[in-house]
């Protein structure tokens, strides 16, 4: 009897133990998308302009906007956001934008 409870006893600590590593793995593996811009021209000036001050996630998550929206989009981090990016980039970051994550994007 007192065998049985024992061994009980251990079960449920595997089972829980367990439970406790399935849970860790889980909260600490981040999804490959939430770290990194696709890979293509311009996605190294992209990162080191836009990623300074938000995640990929904002990049990534808006729908395939135009090459306008775009260019909206990165004027108004510039202007309203104070992103220091020279005037000179937009055109490369607006290329890799639209090609990447906007309506120019491979399906
Ligand atoms: C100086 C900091 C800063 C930099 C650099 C920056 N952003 Fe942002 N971005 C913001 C802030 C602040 C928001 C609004 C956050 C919120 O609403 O929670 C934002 C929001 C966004 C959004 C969500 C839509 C919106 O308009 O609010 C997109 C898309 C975006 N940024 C793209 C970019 C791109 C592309 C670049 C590089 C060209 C960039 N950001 C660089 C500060 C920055």
């Amino acid at each position: 009897m007192k065998n049985l409870q024992q061994r009980s006893l251990v079960i449920v600590g595997i089972v829980l133990a367990s439970g406790v590593l399935v849970f860790a793995a889980e909260k600490f593996q981040l999804p490959p998308e939430t770290a990194k811009l696709k890979p293509g021209p311009g996605a190294e000036m992209v990162t080191a302009q836009c990623l300074l001050c938000h995640s990929a996630d904002y990049i990534s998550t808006q729908p395939r906007l135009s090459r306008t929206a775009w260019t909206a989009a990165v004027v108004k981090m510039k202007d309203k956001y104070g992103a220091p990016i020279p005037t000179n980039n937009i055109p490369a970051l607006v290329d890799y934008l639209s090609k990447s994550y906007g309506a120019e994007a491979p399906k």
